[in-house]
């Protein structure tokens, strides 16, 4: 355990993956690690509304799913180590806090595919991203074939994932596949900006982004209205109006 550092600034915290002699690999533990905190910051009391997730060193964000540790896995055991990654990434997708993977270096495979489901991606200029899934006998499995086309295209997709292709950081960039292309400061900069607007009107615009675009235009355009409803009761709706016309910064309180 402890291959997870975990460092509070306030309002958000970075995550930093602490394996950089295995290029910071999921490993079980890792995996299980990442699962736990996902779940404390979910909980009611928790006032962490950003996290900044990124990797050891300068080398790699995350060289994708432990090869080593894969080695000696029944099938039975990769189904379950997969099974756990799905459910880690869909509770990134699913939290309330807003994910900035800021991508140090390479991001292959199940790393690629945990950027993925961050919500915004920052990446250092020498970054590599990459599904190198079908270049090992398997494909993407933690999402990578329906998170990568919803974010750059059906076609592009095709192409990267049957190439097993690595994508820089200007490309990527073009395509759509990454936000930006910075330095950890500007991830922690935008963490903080994130933390500083109203928390439940940030936890509702993505509940409204995440789950409305698998719908159908009107059943989605519902559902914003749902989570635009429930933003009317809140008492930062009354103090974003307040401090608005006292020309002075909002005090958010997350009710
Ligand atoms: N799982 C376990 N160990 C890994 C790993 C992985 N996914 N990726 C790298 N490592 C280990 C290497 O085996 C090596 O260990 P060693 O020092 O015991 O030999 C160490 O990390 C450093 O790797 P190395 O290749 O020497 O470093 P590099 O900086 O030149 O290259 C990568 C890093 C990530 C580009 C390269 O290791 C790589 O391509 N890894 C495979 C990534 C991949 O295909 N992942 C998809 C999994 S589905």
């Amino acid at each position: 355990m402890d291959a997870l550092k975990i460092e509070s600034a306030g309002a958000f915290e970075q995550w930093t993956l602490e394996r950089e002699p295995m290029r910071n690999a999921l490993s079980r533990g890792l995996v299980e690690e990442l699962k736990q905190h996902v779940i404390r910051i979910s909980e009611a009391e928790s006032c962490v509304r950003c996290v900044v997730l990124t990797g050891a060193g300068d080398k790699a964000f995350c060289a994708g799913a432990d090869l080593k540790e894969r080695q000696g896995m029944s099938v039975a055991e990769v189904r379950e180590f997969l099974q756990n990654l799905r459910e880690l990434f869909l509770s990134i997708e699913h939290s309330k806090a807003v994910f900035i993977a800021f991508l140090n270096g390479v991001a292959f495979g199940g790393g690629a595919e945990l950027a993925l489901a961050c919500d915004i991606r920052i990446a250092a200029g020498h970054v590599q991203l990459a599904l190198t899934e079908v270049r090992l006998g398997i494909i993407p499995g933690g999402g990578g074939t329906q998170r990568l086309p919803r974010l750059v295209g059906i076609g592009k997709a095709k192409e990267l994932i049957f190439c097993g292709r690595r994508v820089g950081a200007e490309e990527a960039l073009r395509i759509g596949l990454i936000e930006g292309v910075g330095v950890l400061a500007d991830a922690r900069a935008m963490a903080l900006n994130i933390s500083e607007n109203a928390p439940l009107a940030v936890a509702f615009a993505k509940k409204a982004i995440v789950q409305g675009v698998h719908l159908p235009l009107e059943e989605a355009l519902g559902l914003e209205l749902q989570m635009y409803e429930q933003t009317l009761e809140t008492e930062d709706r009354l103090e974003g109006l307040k401090a608005f016309s006292e020309k002075r910064p909002p005090r958010f309180v997350g009710r």
